[in-house]
């Protein structure tokens, strides 16, 4: 009875394939795990097709589908709106949602420019003012074991930071015959292995150490210049029922011309190499990569300090290696620690330890540090002001490498 009392949320999400369907998963699992202090509810489903979103909403989960996501800010039934569609269409549909009193998940990156991320920014801002919160999507803060290091560091375990390697690797563009997809356009996705991936180590770095980037030297080179347009049947796949929905299987929302032929120009960056120092001066290397080959999603991130070292690879996503350089040196080595213990962060609400996570447990975690951040009146990590941040490195990155590797200053105006 008492989860009847609850406030309930009303949630409508916009987009089903790849992230739609890894965000239903999440809003249909946090509050059967986790004791949150208001009930979402899956109220609508938007998409752009009326017949595939209807499909999509029957077996995602959502009570009801539509294909214009502007009258659904209209609903009083929905408070919120989960934006799981290309970057594009970020800035136009959360400045609208926000605008319209609904609170707002979005995924990542926030948005296509530094400009549009501004603008949400401040959009929020003034949302925040009438108890309507947002955040982005930057979930891989929300895996365990990264929590875990996050929590290391600033108590001090590793010391002082010193030093952050990051790479964030795939493999699915290394066939060159693999299709075009909204991600390789850059109208539509405003940077490619960058943007796509290297957004997520840039949002890691910040969030585990704390710091923001102070400047860049980037360097971002298009591998495979052109590649053949998909036909309209490719584009279902990454939709309900498709082998997995996103990056090289279904590539979503590949091409918008039925039965197109031929070939079309990549117009983003296949990898991104990039130096930078945080604002303690720490040096950083990122690397962000579509083109290596046997990695699937090898997010790993390694973080020297003055006493020790963090290190991590989400390919062994709920293991977390720690390094106490205060040991003696004959017995010292890296720890591996199993983040499966009811004592590590989320862990409360899942399996007996051992019984290890998956991908799609940061995204629940998401959601429910979204819906209790709403229930406390709090604008929950990452905010649009830790998007905004994101979107300038992304810019800088992308500003360096266009002017032969200039180190690019970054310069965040702080809100009072
Ligand atoms: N958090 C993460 O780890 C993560 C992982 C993958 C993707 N993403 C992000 O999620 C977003 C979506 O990526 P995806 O992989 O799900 O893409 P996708 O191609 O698999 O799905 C995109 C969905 O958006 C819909 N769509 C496209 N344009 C639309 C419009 N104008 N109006 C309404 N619906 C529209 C498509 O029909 C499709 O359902 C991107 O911003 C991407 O960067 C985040």
């Amino acid at each position: 009875m008492a989860e009847l009392e609850k406030p309930r949320l009303g949630v409508a999400m916009i987009g089903h394939a790849f992230m739609g369907r890894v965000h239903s998963q999440a809003w249909r699992s946090a509050s059967r795990f986790f004791d949150l202090p208001m009930e979402p509810r899956m109220r609508v489903l938007v998409g752009r097709d009326a017949q595939r979103s209807k499909q999509a909403a029957q077996r995602l989960g959502w009570v009801e589908s539509a294909t214009d996501w502007r009258r659904v800010l209209e609903r009083k039934d929905v408070d919120l709106i989960d934006i799981c569609t290309p970057g594009d269409t970020h800035a136009e549909i959360a400045e609208a949602a926000l605008a319209a009193g609904k609170h707002v998940l979005v995924e990542k990156p926030m948005a296509n420019s530094v400009a549009e991320a501004q603008r949400m920014n401040d959009t929020a801002h003034r949302a925040r003012a009438q108890g309507v919160h947002a955040m982005v999507g930057f979930t891989y803060r929300r895996v365990p074991a990264l929590k875990l290091a996050q929590e290391l560091i600033a108590e001090g375990r590793i010391g002082e930071v010193r030093q952050v390697r990051a790479q964030y690797l795939q493999d699915w563009l290394g066939d060159e015959t693999a299709p075009l997809s909204w991600r390789l356009d850059k109208t539509r996705a405003g940077s490619g292995a960058l943007g796509d991936i290297g957004a997520h180590i840039v949002d890691l770095t910040y969030f585990l150490t704390g710091q923001r980037f102070a400047g860049v030297s980037g360097m971002l080179d298009t591998i495979v210049a052109e590649r053949p347009l998909a036909a309209k049947v490719a584009v279902a796949a990454g939709g309900i029922g498709g082998s997995g929905g996103g990056l090289g299987g279904g590539l979503g929302t590949a091409v918008e011309e039925p039965g197109a032929v031929g070939m079309g120009p990549v117009t983003v960056d296949d990898a991104a190499l990039v130096t930078a120092r945080l604002t303690s001066g720490a040096p950083v290397i990122l690397e962000a990569s579509r083109f290596a080959w046997g990695r699937k999603n090898a997010l790993r991130i390694e973080i020297s300090g003055s006493r020790g070292a963090v290190s991590f690879d989400f390919e062994d996503m709920n293991v977390l290696h720690y390094y106490d350089a205060t040991q003696p040196a004959r017995t010292s080595g890296f720890t591996r620690i199993l983040a499966t213990e009811p004592e590590h962060p989320y862990l409360e609400s899942w399996w007996p330890p051992g019984h290890g996570l998956g991908y799609e447990h940061g995204f629940t975690h998401q959601v429910v540090d979204l819906v209790r951040g709403i229930a406390a009146g709090e604008d929950p990590r990452p905010s649009f002001e830790d998007g905004l941040h994101v979107q300038r490195v992304l810019e800088a990155i992308q500003h360096s490498s266009g002017a032969s590797h200039q180190w690019t200053e970054i310069h965040d105006q702080e809100r009072s």
